[in-house]
């Protein structure tokens, strides 16, 4: 991600620089060129490590932006419990209520079945218990391995075949998905999941409460915000990037909650020009 040369004076909020011990995007990092709007930024430049390396599906990269201290900080907690779903269920869910109760409240909204409710769920031992109560409910289960921000946007995606989104995933990418679910009119729960004392503790330090259910303005103030994603893998909600003969293809979704514009963008790459360009920049 080339983010030095766009207009924006940006702080990263919340990047994967700690919790994935990367060398660069680290929480408080300005990034940006400086001229333009204020603004808090998280990003996640590959959101499914793990499915690129692996050449499995959903692997995206991802950042979202709102004004400057708008977007919340969930700093070194790194797990959150999560609830997403699209915009028919928004205002109908509750991270409190059983399993069963945020299902069959997403099956009513839709005007379909419980049966017919597909629930999208990371595949980690935190969240059997989940799982196991979306079973006992009688809805759909899918499995992923990684890329839970994405999941939970694809829950507001028309066509995606899921229904909503649940389960222990990444703070960090609880935040991106908050955001970009504001922008499509879709909704978002989230509550932090220390894993230990030690999380607890630190929680506290910071002025954290573990117990508190984020709500959408919880997690992104105002009406301001923006999400952009590039596909990596193919998955539910993007085509990742397809090589072609001296170049390659990719496909981005960008969104503004201010307009509701949604834009899904193909782009076509010439490696030659490219290099001509960058030969000229650098
Ligand atoms: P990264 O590829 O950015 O590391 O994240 C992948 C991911 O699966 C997220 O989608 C998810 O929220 C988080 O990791 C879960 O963390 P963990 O793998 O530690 O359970």
């Amino acid at each position: 991600m080339m983010l030095d040369t766009v207009d924006m004076d940006g702080i990263v909020v919340i990047g994967e620089g700690e919790k994935d011990e990367a060398p660069m995007l680290y929480n408080g990092e300005r990034v940006g060129n400086g001229r333009g709007p204020q603004v808090d930024v998280a990003v996640d430049p590959l959101e499914g490590t793990r499915l690129t390396a692996m050449g499995r599906p959903g692997a995206v990269a991802v950042i979202a932006c709102s004004p400057r201290g708008t977007m919340y900080n969930p700093y070194d907690i790194f797990y959150m419990e999560k609830i997403a779903v699209g915009p028919a269920a928004r205002g109908m869910i509750d991270l409190n209520a059983p399993v069963a109760w945020n299902i069959a409240q997403v099956a009513r909204a839709k005007g379909i079945a419980v049966e017919e409710v597909t629930v999208i769920i990371l595949d980690r031992d935190r969240n059997t218990e989940i799982a196991d109560q979306v079973r006992a409910a009688g809805a759909r289960i899918k499995f992923i391995t990684d890329g839970d921000a994405p999941a939970a946007v694809s829950a507001a995606i028309p066509g995606s075949g899921v229904d909503m989104m649940l389960g222990i995933g990444g703070s960090t990418e609880g935040v991106i998905a908050a955001v970009a679910l504001k922008c499509v009119g879709g909704d978002f729960q989230g509550r932090l999941w220390p894993r230990h004392d030690d999380d607890r503790e630190l929680a506290a330090r910071r002025g954290l409460d573990v117990n508190q259910v984020l709500l959408l303005e919880n997690l992104v103030r105002g009406d301001d915000c923006m999400f952009a994603a590039s596909g990596v893998t193919t998955g539910e909600l993007l085509r990742g990037v397809e090589y072609v003969a001296g170049g390659a293809v990719s496909e981005s979704l960008v969104m503004r909650s201010r307009s509701g514009t949604v834009r899904r963008i193909r782009t076509e790459h010439h490696w030659r020009k490219l290099q001509g360009i960058n030969a000229t920049v650098n």
